[in-house]
């Protein structure tokens, strides 16, 4: 059946629906606390499309005002590896000047995508900008980044569901999985 493709392209769970959930809501509490004296100035960013998943619950998670917006960028094509060079497909609606910025992407691996998104937003001067990652694969660091949040460190595996994809497919999985080899090989 159609609907069991996906599944059967997993090899295996490496965090579940559960795990992420409750994690999830741990970072947005953490964010609700460190974040209760920034007033109505904070932002939570979403990075497009990996982050989707990732930042509507955790901004659920969040009990402080919060706005959002939403930053499309494509450093990927289609590839397993990143090839450095950011183009924004499309840039935050509103003016982030002066207001607490937080960026929701979905993992950190070589590093370069938020490095050079944390370059090109600090020079709008925010009052603050932090990043904060699902998935953090520090072993592929290419530059001296980390993430100022993280959900989960993982190993250097290339991962799909909750948002991230492989070919634009698996996005819709609602957990974090490891996928097949045979199913690059095809
Ligand atoms: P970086 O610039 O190398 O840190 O790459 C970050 C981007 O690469 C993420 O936003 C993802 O879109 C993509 N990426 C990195 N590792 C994985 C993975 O294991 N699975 C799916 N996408 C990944
Ligand atoms: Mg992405």
């Amino acid at each position: 059946m159609r609907g069991d493709y996906m599944r059967d392209d997993i090899a295996r769970i490496l965090l579940t629906e559960e795990m992420i959930q409750k994690r999830v809501k741990e970072l947005g509490e953490q964010l609700s606390k460190d974040y209760a004296e920034c007033g109505d100035d904070v932002m939570l960013v979403c990075i497009l499309k990996g982050a989707v998943m990732f930042f509507s619950d955790l901004a659920r998670a969040v009990s402080i005002p919060l706005q959002i917006d939403f930053m499309g960028i494509s450093s990927y094509g289609n590839e397993q590896k990143t090839s450095g060079i950011v183009r924004i497909t499309k840039d935050i609606d509103a003016s982030i000047t002066g207001k607490h910025v937080i960026i929701a992407e979905d993992i950190m691996d070589s590093g370069l995508t938020l490095k050079h998104l944390t370059k090109l937003l600090s020079s709008r001067n925010p009052a603050s900008l932090k990043t904060c990652c699902l998935l953090d694969k520090p072993k592929r660091r290419e530059c001296d980044i980390t993430p100022d949040y993280y959900g989960f460190v993982i190993p250097n595996e290339f991962v799909v569901g909750y948002g991230l994809d492989y070919m634009g497919i698996y996005r819709n999985l609602p957990f974090v999985g490891v996928l097949k080899p045979s199913v690059y090989s095809e």
